[in-house]
């Protein structure tokens, strides 16, 4: 799995950026969007419940699927994925991870540096636009301004939070490594953010059980499940951790 040079280089890295995707966290019983059968766009239509669209028409029903995703995250726990990441947080001068994940699992983990790309399901914002009295029944409301709340997470079509893609690819201009795992690397603008690294000569690794848009271009494509591999990588870094952690 982990070649020669691949183990070399990870024992010289000081400074990584990990990409993350809904891979990371299937290992946790959260499931992916994209997954052929189990993924959530298999299931649900990603324009009805994932759209400010969608919310304005059926506000109740978006959100009865949003506080059903709530609870599952909140009942999963961080897998040894998350676990090695927060070590290598711990150990290296410079280790960001930037998730694509909306679930808090990377922090619950302990880790610290974590740019939310699209945003998190544990928060809530309100909404400028004024909804029909009887649409609006019942729903949360901001208690300052009094607006209908909404999940704190980026829908399609909408801009990611500011600042998020620009602290991203500045990262990675001064990183030696950029891993990216558990993404199909198919949606942008966090697609974009391992070819930058390619761009910018830094080396990438992607971590997959299949091949993705980023495989070919990837310095390694390694096969195999993000709580397998990345503490793999983690040990093969030959970093001291405290095996206790990474054994639970
Ligand atoms: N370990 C590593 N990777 C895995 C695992 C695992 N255990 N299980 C599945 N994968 C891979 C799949 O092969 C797939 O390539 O994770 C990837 C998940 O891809 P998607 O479901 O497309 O999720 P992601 O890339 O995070 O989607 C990006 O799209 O729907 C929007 O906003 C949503 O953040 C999401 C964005």
């Amino acid at each position: 799995m982990i070649d020669k040079s691949l183990q070399q280089l990870l024992r010289q890295t000081s400074n990584i950026v990990a990409l993350t995707g809904a891979g990371v966290s299937a290992e946790s019983g959260i499931p992916t969007f994209r997954d052929a059968q189990q993924g959530m766009w298999a299931n649900f239509d990603p324009m009805e419940l994932a759209t400010l669209e969608g919310f304005l028409r059926q506000p109740h029903k978006v959100w009865d699927w949003y506080q059903q995703r709530r609870e599952m995250a909140a009942k999963a726990q961080p897998n040894a994925a998350h676990l090695a990441l927060a070590e290598w947080q711990e150990q290296l001068e410079q280790c960001l991870i930037v998730t694509q994940n909306v679930d808090g699992l990377h922090q619950r983990a302990g880790s610290l540096h974590v740019i939310e790309l699209h945003g998190n399901l544990h928060r809530d914002r309100p909404i400028s636009q004024q909804l029909p009295a009887e649409k609006a029944a019942d729903l949360p409301r901001c208690p300052e301004t009094g607006n209908v709340l909404r999940p704190d997470v980026v829908w399609f079509g909408e801009m990611l939070p500011e600042g998020a893609m620009e602290q991203a690819l500045s990262a990675i201009e001064v990183s030696d490594l950029v891993l990216s795992i558990g993404t199909s690397a198919v949606v942008q603008p966090a697609a974009s953010i391992p070819l930058h690294a390619l761009e910018n000569g830094v080396p990438v690794v992607e971590i997959n059980p299949e091949t993705t848009e980023l495989s070919s271009a990837a310095d390694w494509s390694l096969r195999g499940s993000a709580a397998d591999v990345v503490p793999q990588l983690v040990a093969a870094a030959q970093l001291h951790y405290s095996r206790d952690r990474l054994s639970r």
